[in-house]
């Protein structure tokens, strides 16, 4: 969220002050051909008869001080994605570097000093406060895990974070029934900045919340980032907030990144048939551009089962753009204009990669639709208020955020799940290894490390056999 990530259609958004060698910062996180299977285990024997083939084979960096957009349809593979980059989950191949160090399979010891460095901000602000912890105790739980005093004693070190997020310090000794979904979700921003990460990837942080609220949040996260520093992975299931706050965005299908490019490039020209249809359903509230409505691109039909993804480039089933090549051929993810990467046989705004190809697929005749108003509706809603908040905010300094001192390290990444009464164990093996009955509960996969990955959070899925879909 740095001083690029200017609208070009969003002309009322003042130019922001730069933020400091945001975009071309060093690469912090390096992710190498990662993958994450979840296997489907079925009968007495617990036999392996296939595998979710959640996230399969992405690559991308996070350079320091920028802010990282991730999309991608729900069931799509972001927050295993994130769950892995934070080593919340323990990869089945590939590579994970922190500051040019392997953190794939570091173990407990290993893994200490990156839980301070590497944060989570979870997208349901209900299920992943403990709602028999004051959030005092919720947000100093971080120190206490690790054992550490800041200076000052923990209280005064959790008001000092509370009011940092705009929450009042007094209200150290409430519990979240006593807050509303945007405050839920500032306490959540608290506790993940008690340790000074420099990292954080925050699932969905807003998509629970009322559109005016998530305004408020995004802006929120948006001052954090230029007062502490703090590099951002933000996940989202459309384009209309990370539209505004990121400086790169990747989307991803299928468990793939399809598209990968500094945002301004992904906007004005975007390459890969998803992306297009993404910003499809995005519209900008621009009214010299409503001409442009015929353009818009409604994909139909669900995405593909993760179990068994498409052959080929996984998109050909839904692509209006399909042919022979795509169906056969999976399409690597090439950098074809600078600051831009991109997986497609017959990309947009760019010479076709296999112009010998051109009998489109049968199913791509039937791909898309234009898109009706309503269903563009909510997203405009969302893209707008996101903008307006975000924009102004930048012109005045927050009044709420306070640049934070170092604070001492804990050693946490989630607050217990909702009806855990028990303080995750410090040293949780981090790495589950053994596959859970993943037949019956999947989501004991989510493993100890994660010191308490609420189970009740809301993306987690359901039995293999029937990827849970988010909405
Ligand atoms: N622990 C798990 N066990 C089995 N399947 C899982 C598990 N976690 C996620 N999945 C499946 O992996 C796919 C990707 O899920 P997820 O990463 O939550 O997607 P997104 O966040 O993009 O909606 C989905 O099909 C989901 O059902
Ligand atoms: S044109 Fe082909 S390769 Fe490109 S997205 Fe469509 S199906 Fe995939
Ligand atoms: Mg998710």
């Amino acid at each position: 969220m740095s001083d690029v990530k200017r609208d070009d259609e969003a002309a009322t958004i003042p130019a922001q002050n730069t933020g400091g060698g945001r975009a071309d910062g060093e690469v912090l996180l390096k992710v190498t051909g990662l993958q994450k299977h979840f296997p489907i285990k079925k009968g007495l024997l617990q036999r392996q008869v296939g595998a979710v083939h959640a996230v399969d084979g992405i690559d991308f960096e996070v350079r320091a001080g920028e802010t990282l957009g991730v999309v991608g349809e729900s069931g799509c593979g972001k927050s295993t994605m994130g769950r892995l980059i934070t080593r919340l989950l323990e990869p089945t191949a590939g590579k994970v570097e922190f500051e040019g160090k392997d953190i794939t399979h570091l173990g407990v010891a290993g893994m200490r000093p990156l839980r301070r460095d590497v944060q989570m901000i979870f997208q349901d602000p209900y299920s992943s406060l403990n709602p028999r912890h004051t959030i005092g105790t919720i947000v100093g739980a971080p120190f206490k895990l690790q054992g550490v005093e800041p200076e000052g004693g923990i209280k005064k070190e959790v008001q000092r974070l509370l009011s940092v997020v705009g929450l009042n310090p007094e209200h150290y000794n409430r519990y979240p029934h006593e807050f509303s979904g945007g405050q839920r979700q500032r306490i959540g921003i608290a506790r993940a900045l008690a340790l000074n990460p420099k990292l954080v990837v925050a699932d969905e942080p807003v998509s629970a919340l009322d559109v005016s609220i998530q305004a408020q949040v995004v802006n929120l996260l948006d001052d954090l980032q230029q007062e502490l520093g703090l590099t951002y992975v933000i996940i989202a299931h459309d384009l209309s907030v990370v539209r505004h706050v990121s400086d790169r965005i990747a989307v991803m299908y299928l468990g793939k990144i399809v598209e990968l490019a500094d945002r301004d490039l992904l906007y004005k020209t975007p390459m890969h048939p998803y992306t297009k249809a993404l910003m499809s359903a995005v519209p900008i509230p621009d009214p010299r551009r409503k001409a442009e409505k015929s353009e818009r691109i409604l994909l139909k039909g669900d995405v593909p089962s993760p179990i068994a993804p498409p052959s080929g480039c996984r998109f050909h089933t839904r692509c209006w753009k399909a042919t022979e090549i795509c169906r056969t051929t999976e399409p690597p993810l090439l950098e074809l204009r600078p600051g831009q990467r991109v997986a497609c046989h017959h990309p947009e705004n760019f010479e076709d990669q296999q112009p010998q190809d051109t009998v489109l697929l049968t199913a791509a005749k039937e791909a898309s639709e234009l898109v009706p108003d309503e269903v563009l509706a909510e997203s405009a809603e969302t893209s707008a208020a996101v903008a307006a908040e975000v924009a102004p905010a930048k012109a005045s300094a927050p009044a709420e955020a306070t640049p934070a001192d170092a604070a001492p390290a804990a050693d946490t990444t989630a607050e217990p799940a909702a009806d855990t009464t028990v303080e995750p164990a410090v040293d949780a093996e981090p790495v589950a290894k053994a596959d859970p009955a993943a037949a019956a509960a999947p989501a004991a996969e989510a493993d100890p490390a994660v010191e308490a990955e609420a189970p009740a959070a809301p993306d987690a899925p359901a039995a293999p056999e029937a990827p849970a879909k988010e909405k």
